[in-house]
């Protein structure tokens, strides 16, 4: 017959405690057997090819959607190097255009290189990673993500940078 002391006890409540502590760390990600993510709050951004690096006039912006179709963005070819610029001369670059204030379409100045608002003049810098100049939004224009393959000179879109208006998540 075995007996449990208060010795015994606390080492064996310790002990489980000490696996229990370990079992879920913070930060960790937490897998089912299968291997599938369960704790992750995001779900992963598509990759989706827009265009050659090479087809891009300079300073004339080409519009898309991403992450998904009710999402309009600008790509830019500025025509020098410029902070989060992919492809050969590191100069293309990308924009949500939907404003953060309140959702209004931005229209880009090509001759000021910036996003301006036309509801309530919020002016976004588009050399300067989409930062906020001046209106009535508090937030940077969101930043496309982007790759360039040199092998087939093909510029992708694989993220977001920044909360696109309108959205709990950009991935809906
Ligand atoms: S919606 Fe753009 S400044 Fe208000």
């Amino acid at each position: 017959m075995s007996r449990f002391t208060r010795r015994s006890f606390l080492k064996l409540s310790g002990g489980g405690l000490a696996i229990g502590a370990s079992a879920v760390t913070p930060g960790q990600v937490l897998a089912k057997p299968g291997g599938e993510d369960i704790g992750r709050a995001t779900l992963p951004y598509p990759g989706r090819v827009i265009t050659q690096a090479a087809s891009l006039p300079v300073n004339r912006p080409l519009s898309f959607n991403y992450p998904d179709e009710s999402s309009p963005c600008a790509l830019i070819r500025m025509g020098r190097a410029t902070p989060g610029g992919v492809g050969p001369e590191h100069d293309i670059v990308a924009y949500s255009t939907l404003c953060t204030h309140m959702g209004c379409p931005v229209l880009y100045d090509p001759d000021t290189r910036d996003f301006k608002c036309p509801c309530h003049f919020s002016v976004f810098d588009s050399e300067k990673t989409g930062q906020m100049v001046t209106g009535q939004a508090t937030e940077n224009l969101p930043s496309i993500i982007l790759s360039y393959d040199s092998q087939d000179d093909s510029i992708s879109a694989i993220g977001v940078d920044g909360l696109i208006y309108g959205r709990q998540s950009n991935i809906l």
